[in-house]
């Protein structure tokens, strides 16, 4: 079906990122939020990133007045009627996206596709809450979603072929780059990334300085921050909550001591100057980190979560990492890469997966 009005759910954060992004590549927005200085904030922002667009040589003053005639905002769901696509993007909180999956699934029109921005929900369970789940998928923005490229559009158990195939086509359409994946715990950026977060502050409690885990992990993964800056700016709290989320999936994944102590805490890392070069403790750090995320890696192409090129996309467009996981270990070699990620793995008592054709290949040979 061809989308041509869209309506986002949540004017938050995330909501008006994404509003933004599709407002301004020519599609008729609806914004929907209860609370008045959300919506305010997210028209208020808009208008002011297409005016500095315009100072900036970014955009033509037309275009920025259509984007801005495009998007409109309102309190009322019951104004999302005659919206084409539905994209959730409410408080992470699972029975209040249920809540308003069953009512949009009343006003929505009967062809209109709903899609959720949750980062830690399955799809599936929350589509038990929607009338046709046929039309029903995951699209997951990455913060600024007015900016960052990255979407990973997950397929649910009864996302019909239609509905997946025009939310890649709307996702293309608004300029983004979509890595189709399945529904699974973390989808397929969180799902490496969180072990990344967590081997690192791992890494601290076995007492490596956190400046060098930093370090490393900055230079092993071509990443302009490091695992730790970016817990940071995430914040801990959101970091422990991911890895528990993950946790369903086994010990490995769940959050370590010290990350539950500063994820509690809502604490950040306080950075001191970078240490000298030490090559010894450099490598410890560089093949514990590798092999946290190259473990996950291959059990998303194990589970035939992502392909191999899915999760390089969502490494370089979501983490802007310029040595991306599968590439990496296509570089490595299978022994070498065999090496790694089974010394993690033994940490945790977790098998590297062992079907090679299913893993991508990378441990054959
Ligand atoms: N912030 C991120 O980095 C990030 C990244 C990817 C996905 N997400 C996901 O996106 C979603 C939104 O996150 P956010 O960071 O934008 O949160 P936010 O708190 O900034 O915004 C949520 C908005 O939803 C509104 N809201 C709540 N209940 C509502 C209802 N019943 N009807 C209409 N509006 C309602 C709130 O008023 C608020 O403005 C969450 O599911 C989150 O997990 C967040």
């Amino acid at each position: 079906m061809a989308i041509r009005k869209v309506g986002v759910l949540g004017a938050g954060t995330m909501g008006s990122g994404i509003a933004q992004s599709a407002a301004q590549n020519g599609y008729s927005v609806v914004m929907v939020d209860t609370n008045d200085a959300a919506v305010g904030r997210a028209l208020d922002g808009a208008a002011k990133t297409w005016d500095r667009g315009v100072e900036k040589g970014r955009l033509t003053e037309k275009d920025a007045e259509a984007a801005k005639t495009n998007l409109s905002a309102s309190a009322s769901i019951d104004d999302l009627h005659d919206a084409d696509l539905v994209i959730e993007a409410v408080f992470e909180d699972f029975d209040v996206k249920a809540t308003q999956f069953r009512t949009l699934s009343d006003i929505a029109r009967a062809d209109a596709i709903l899609a959720t921005n949750t980062s830690s929900f399955r799809v599936d369970d929350l589509a038990q809450h929607v009338a046709e789940p046929g039309r029903f998928l995951g699209m997951h923005y990455f913060v600024p979603a007015n900016i960052n490229k990255l979407v990973e559009v997950v397929r649910g158990e009864r996302t019909e072929d239609g509905t997946f195939a025009a939310a890649l086509a709307f996702a293309k359409a608004t300029k983004k780059e979509p890595l189709a994946c399945r529904d699974s715990y973390g989808f397929v950026v969180n799902r490496f990334f969180c072990p990344c977060v967590n081997e690192a502050v791992r890494l601290v409690d076995e007492g490596h300085t956190q400046e060098r885990v930093d370090a490393v992990s900055r230079r092993v993964f071509g990443a302009p921050l490091g695992a730790l800056t970016v817990m940071n700016l995430s914040k801990a709290r959101i970091a422990m909550n991911a890895c528990r989320t993950l946790g369903r999936l086994g010990a490995f994944y769940e959050p370590c001591a010290g990350l539950i102590r500063m994820g509690e805490a809502d604490a950040a890392w306080d950075f001191g100057d970078e240490p000298p070069a030490d090559d010894a403790a450099d490598t410890v750090i560089a093949d514990r980190l590798r092999g946290a995320t190259y473990l996950a890696a291959l059990e998303l192409l194990d589970e035939e979560v992502a392909e191999a090129d899915g999760i390089d996309l969502g490494a370089f467009h979501g983490l802007r990492w310029e040595t991306t996981p599968c590439a990496a270990m296509d570089t490595l070699g299978p022994d070498e890469t065999r090496r790694i990620v089974d010394a993690v793995a033994a940490l945790y008592g977790r098998e590297t997966p062992r079907s090679t054709a299913r893993a991508g290949g990378f441990l054959a040979g």
